[in-house]
């Protein structure tokens, strides 16, 4: 885990140096709009009611959706103009599902690793490139926008281990020097009920923050569990995307694909990011009920303990196992009183705040109220891109998705050795689960290639201890 020290990265530094990424942004915004004016990349958007072409790398369930809520959101016109992914039959469904809203030609649909860089190139220096697909992709994908001068929406997380973490931010500063504006899907920011909350417990109304806790726990999900490859079509490569939660190289495992939003929004609430982490975590179901092995990567619960630099404690926990008491929600305690984060699901309101523990009716002192049009988080977060995008406002969201996706490969990682990690560990660890990703092909090997009898190298916490597998 632990490379040459001057290598290393210390979490204050990189606390401090991220923080200064922020306010460079709005310092940087007028300056960089002459920079623009004068000889670089122009922004085509600013002021206009010219439509924003968008273009969609990653046609599955959040990206159709992502686009549609582009298409939707105040601040439009937005026109889907290009699409790629690796699977046509997830191009066309995801086609069919918003050629209500949009037309591309068939031209402009691409198949292949290398889709992205064909459907970028039609678009236009300040048009938007949707990235929704597994993370794996995220950092490639982001250096050509970055390349082509595009503003970005892009899915969560963002980075599985370390060395893509460092090379994220790296990226960042150049989308930052091009005033580039990039959302990412961590959409609880986005949330009007969650915004209140922040600003209440900003403000003390429940006190300082002593702890917290996230819970995710329900019946198996998306592709967290899976037997063999069955060989032949699709590839062991394709298969893989195909069941991307399986694999830490593709998503960051079932952890950091679920469990980010609830490590994202109370460390939001906290103002600031966990310096280690401890976990327990374990595989109940290592076989279906009719006795096959599963492959995957992952753990069937999880339980971490996150410590602020203050000591104040963060405990999530995650289980993905039927028939158990099934609990979707995230809670802050205070000195003062207490606080409903999401009272179900990621970001389910009502939120609240209470003048005790005791979260009763009695002890209530707020509760959040819908906002007619605002209701929808994934459309918010739309709205306030493209108020960026056309009235030239700072934003870049990328450097609390890395944060995010870091703490969350904490715990993971924690979980998955059964060591303590730090903030400094996660970010300076030399293990990159899939270094050659930007050179796959369709007919490449997987970066993770089954054993002879089909499997796949899964955690060993207290064996292997320096990396997860
Ligand atoms: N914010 C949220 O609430 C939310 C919800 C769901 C998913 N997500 C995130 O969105 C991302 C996608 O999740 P999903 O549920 O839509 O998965 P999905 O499998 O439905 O979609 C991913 C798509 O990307 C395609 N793809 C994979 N690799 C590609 C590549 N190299 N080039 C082009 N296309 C490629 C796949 O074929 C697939 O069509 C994940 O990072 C996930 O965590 C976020």
């Amino acid at each position: 885990m632990i490379d040459s020290a001057d290598s290393r990265t210390t979490r204050r530094e990189f606390l401090k140096t991220t923080g200064q990424f922020a306010s460079a942004t709005a310092l940087g915004a007028a300056a960089l709009d002459f920079a623009n004016s004068a000889g670089g990349q122009p922004a085509v958007h600013p002021g206009g009611g010219d439509a924003i072409q968008i273009a969609l790398v990653g046609c599955g369930g959040r990206g159709t959706g992502a686009a549609d809520n582009a298409m939707t959101a105040k601040g439009g016109p937005v026109k889907l103009v290009a699409m790629a992914d690796v699977f046509q039959d997830r191009l066309e469904s995801s086609y069919n599902e918003l050629k209500k809203k949009c037309e591309v030609p068939q031209d402009n649909k691409f198949v292949g690793f290398d889709g992205y860089k064909k459907a970028m190139d039609l678009l236009k220096p300040g048009d938007i490139v949707i990235l929704t697909t597994p993370l794996a992709f995220r950092w490639v994908h982001y250096t050509y926008a970055i390349e082509k001068g595009l503003n970005v929406f892009m899915e969560k997380p963002l980075t599985a281990d370390g060395p893509c973490s460092r090379r994220m931010l790296e990226l960042n500063k150049k989308a930052e020097a091009k005033n580039l504006k990039v959302g990412v899907g961590l959409m609880s920011r986005h949330h009007r009920p969650m915004q209140e909350l922040y600003k209440r417990v900003q403000d003390g109304e429940i006190g300082d923050i002593i702890y917290m806790r996230g819970y995710r726990m329900h019946g198996p999900v998306a592709a967290c569990f899976v037997t063999k490859w069955p060989g032949g079509t699709p590839s062991e490569l394709l298969w893989q995307i195909r069941n991307f939660h399986s694999f830490l190289w593709a998503s960051g495992g079932l952890f950091n694909d679920f469990y980010i939003h609830h490590v994202d929004h109370l460390c939001w609430m906290k103002n600031d990011f966990p310096a280690k982490a401890q976990a327990l975590g374990g595989r109940h179901y290592k076989f279906t009920p009719e006795g096959e092995p599963y492959v995957d990567q992952n753990l069937d619960t999880y339980a971490v303990e996150y410590t602020f630099a203050d000591g104040v404690k963060l405990f999530m926990d995650g289980r993905c196992i039927n028939g158990c008491n099934d609990i979707y929600s995230s809670y802050a305690h205070g000195s003062k009183g207490s606080a409903i984060v999401a009272k179900h699901g990621d970001f389910g309101p009502p939120s609240m705040t209470f003048k005790s523990q005791q979260q009763g009716r009695s002890n209530m002192l707020w509760t959040s109220k819908s906002i007619p049009g605002e209701d929808d988080p994934y459309v918010n977060e739309w709205v306030d891109l493209l108020d960026a995008v056309r009235n030239n406002k700072p934003y870049n969201e990328v450097e609390h998705g890395v944060k995010s996706s870091l703490a969350s490969s904490m715990g993971r990682m924690a979980a998955h050795t059964g060591q303590e990690i730090s903030w400094d560990d996660m970010l300076n660890s030399q293990h990159e689960f899939a270094p050659d990703v930007d050179k796959l092909t369709m007919d490449s090997k997987a970066p993770l290639v089954a054993d002879a009898s089909g499997k796949y190298p899964q955690p060993m916490p207290g064996i292997t201890k320096t990396r997860e597998y």
